[in-house]
Order: C-alpha cells, then structure tokens, then sequence
C-alpha cells in the first residue's frame, strides 16, 4: 500500500485534482487521504461537491482580502500537525497556488517526498503570472516527481537539470473535462438560466489575476463594454471571481450594461457547458486555455504571456495583452471575420487523452515498489 495525501486549496487545482483522488479512491493499493488548505472557500466547496470528493482535512485559513504572506503561513504552520499525523509516503500537490508551494515546503521539512500534478508549465518571466511562476519553479525544485501535461513541459524541466523521474501524463483537466460536457444540458445557477441566447453570439469571460489588478483589469473591463456597444447580438456572461478587488472594478466599469451578465462563480458543470455553447472565450486564467480549445472555441488570452504555448501553436489561442485598443480590436476580427474566426474556431486538444488520472496513479504504485 502506498499512502497518497493530496492538498490543494483554490478552485483551479480542486477541478484538477478531484478526479485524480477519484482514481486513487478505486485503486486497491492506494490509500488516499485528501487535506484541503482552503485557501478558497465557496469557490473550493462548489468543486468537492460535484465531483463528491471525500475530504480529511481542512485548514480552512482563507480570509478576506489575504495576502500572500498569510496564506503562506497559514498554511505552513497548519500544515505541520497534518503531516505529523498521517506520515504519508507522498504528498501530492498542483500546479503553481501558493497553496502547492507551501504544502510542498510542509512535506520536505519532515523529509516526505513530493509529486508535482501540472509540473514544467513556464513563462521564464518571474514576475508574469505573479507568484505562479515562482511557486511552480520552487515546488519543481523539492519535487521528487513529476507529472508534466506535455512534452513541452517536460522539456522545461530538464533545461532546469530535473531529469529523474519525470512523466509526460497529459493534463487532469480532460479527465474531468469529459465528464462534465454535455450534448443535453440545463444550466442550474439562476441568473444563467434567465439570460435569452436566441440569435445572440456568447462571450464568456473571466478575469481575476493579481497582476491584472488595477489598471489592466479596467483596460479589460472597457474593451468588453465597447464590444457590446458595438455589436448589439453580443452577450457577455462574466462570472465573477469573488476577490472583492476584481468585482469592485467589474461592477463599475461593467454592471449598469444589459447585454454584460456579471454573475457569481459557476459551479464547473455549468461552466463547462456554457464554454461548449460559447462563440469566444475572453480569458485571465490559466485552465480556461486548456479547456476552449478542446471544444472548439477560440480563445482571447488577456495576459502578455502565457505558460501553456501548445494552443497558441496550433492556432486557436491568441496572447493579446491587457491593453484596450488590442483586446477590443482582436475581439472584432473574430466578430466580423468568418474566415479569421474559422481558423481558430477548430478543436483542438494538446492537453491529453483523459486518462492522465490513471497513468499518475500507475506511476505512484511502481514508485512506491521499488522504493
Ligand atoms: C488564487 C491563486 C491563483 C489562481 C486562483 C484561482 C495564489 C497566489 N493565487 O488566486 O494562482 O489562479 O486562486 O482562482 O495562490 N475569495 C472568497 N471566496 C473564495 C475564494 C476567494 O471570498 O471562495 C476572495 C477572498 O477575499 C480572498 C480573495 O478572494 O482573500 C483572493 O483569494 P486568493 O486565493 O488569495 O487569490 P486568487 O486571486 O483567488
Ligand atoms: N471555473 C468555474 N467557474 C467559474 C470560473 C471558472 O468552474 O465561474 C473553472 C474553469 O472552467 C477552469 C477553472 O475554474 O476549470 C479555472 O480556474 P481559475 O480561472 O480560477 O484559475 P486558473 O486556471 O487561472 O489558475
């Protein structure tokens, strides 16, 4: 038997890693205990819900408005008396949260091995995203093993010198991705339900990085609201992350507009269907980039960089900044512009098969026995 602890604590990793426990869970030589940091609250809950998820632990040391420092600590210090506790064989954490760095701290203080879900994702720039691309580097570095999305990825790794035990795996996200889209589906948040999409073309957008607070999270903002005042069968469904910071500036630039839906966060069936039915994404986030192309949908990327080049090489991502001019003018070639659109409007899918879950799992019981 190998005892896997899996931690994680925002939204992203918990769509990731719920069906990764999942598999553990049918897995007769794994004994799988998960500990939630919650580092996310509501937003984390809506995940283990859906997908059932059975928790052991909770840490439960998000506040409003917290800073990095004190989910730093937080974590590190709630993290002690956990893994004093249940001495697992491996800790496994996910992608680049702070969360994932600090859990990955925890367990190498008592010399418990590491297994990085999502590993060799980068942008070289240490500032962009920030602090994901520092805590993904930190946590490649106590790592023992790692589970890199693509060839890419791993690539990246061993330019850094980490050439052990690293495993091309495909990306979770398709696992689970699989399991939510649906041809027959009805949404179940309310304020999705009421919105008409008869004859409308839907942009779906979110925006929540800490480094596109303030002034680039407005830039965005006014290109959005210059879309829908241009092209009148435009609806904007924006589900908002809950950081007080990013609704502030959403409800002010956009909340007085009626073809922009400011809705709170979808759970993640309801999302990924309304992605599936989406004519374009507008996106910050890092899964979103992940999960369009694989059905289809173009996606605007409103960042100046991004980790996950794949999508971008195959035509259906574009990095097009966090200026309003930009973002407002390639949101109009796609609008206006049905060959543009077409070419990116193909589905594509470098992230992996859907059995990313089964492949960790089989590396994790081989380890363990030749341990
Ligand atoms: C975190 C991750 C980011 C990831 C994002 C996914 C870090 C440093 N950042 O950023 O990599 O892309 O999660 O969403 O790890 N809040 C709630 N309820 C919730 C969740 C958040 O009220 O369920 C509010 C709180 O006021 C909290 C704030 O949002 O203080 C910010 O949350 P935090 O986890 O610090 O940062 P994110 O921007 O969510
Ligand atoms: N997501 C969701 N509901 C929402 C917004 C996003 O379920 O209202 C999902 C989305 O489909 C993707 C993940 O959350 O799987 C992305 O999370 P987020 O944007 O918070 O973080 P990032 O991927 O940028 O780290």
């Amino acid at each position: 038997m190998i005892k896997v602890m899996s931690v994680f604590g925002t939204r992203p990793e918990a769509i990731k890693m719920c069906p990764l426990v999942k598999q553990f869970e049918n897995e007769e030589e794994i004994e799988s205990i998960v500990c939630l940091t919650g580092q996310h609250r509501e937003m984390l809950q809506q995940v283990i819900d859906i997908f059932g998820t059975k928790v052991h632990y909770n840490l439960d040391i998000m506040q409003p408005r917290q800073t990095l420092t004190t989910i730093t600590t937080s974590v590190l210090e709630k993290m002690e008396s956990v893994l004093e506790k249940e001495k697992p064989d491996i800790v496994l954490v996910h992608g680049d949260t702070t969360t994932s760095f600090v859990a990955a701290l925890a367990a190498f203080y008592q010399k418990i091995p590491v297994g990085h879900v999502e590993a060799g994702l980068r942008t070289f720039d240490k500032f962009s995203p920030f602090p994901e691309e520092m805590n993904r580097c930190l946590t490649g570095r106590i790592a023992s093993l790692h589970f890199a999305p693509t060839e890419n990825n791993k690539t990246n790794l061993e330019n850094e010198n980490i050439k052990e035990e690293v495993y091309v795996t495909g990306n979770t996200v398709i696992d689970a991705f699989s399991t939510t889209v649906k041809k027959e589906y009805e949404y179940k948040d309310e304020d999705l339900k009421k919105i008409d999409f008869t004859g409308k073309r839907c942009i779906l957008m979110t925006a929540h990085r800490r480094e596109n607070l303030g002034e680039p999270l407005q830039n965005i903002c006014n290109a959005v609201k210059r879309i829908v005042m241009e092209y009148p069968d435009i609806e904007v469904v924006y589900p908002v992350h809950m950081n007080p910071a990013v609704r502030e500036t959403a409800q002010k630039i956009l909340g007085e507009l009626d073809r922009v839906h400011l809705i709170h966060p979808l759970d993640v069936e309801d999302m990924h269907n309304l992605m599936a039915r989406s004519f374009l994404v507008m996106t910050d986030s890092g899964g979103l980039q992940e999960e369009a192309p694989a059905c289809g949908v173009p996606v605007l990327v409103l960042r100046t960089e991004t980790e996950r080049p794949e999508a971008v090489e195959a035509g259906t991502v574009k990095v097009v900044g966090v200026e309003e001019d930009a973002i407002f003018e390639n949101a109009k070639t796609l609008l206006t512009n049905t060959e543009e659109y077409e070419k990116m409007a193909k589905a594509v899918n470098p992230y992996g098969d859907g059995y990313a879950s089964e492949r960790i799992a089989k590396i994790l019981i081989e380890w363990n026995q030749k341990k």
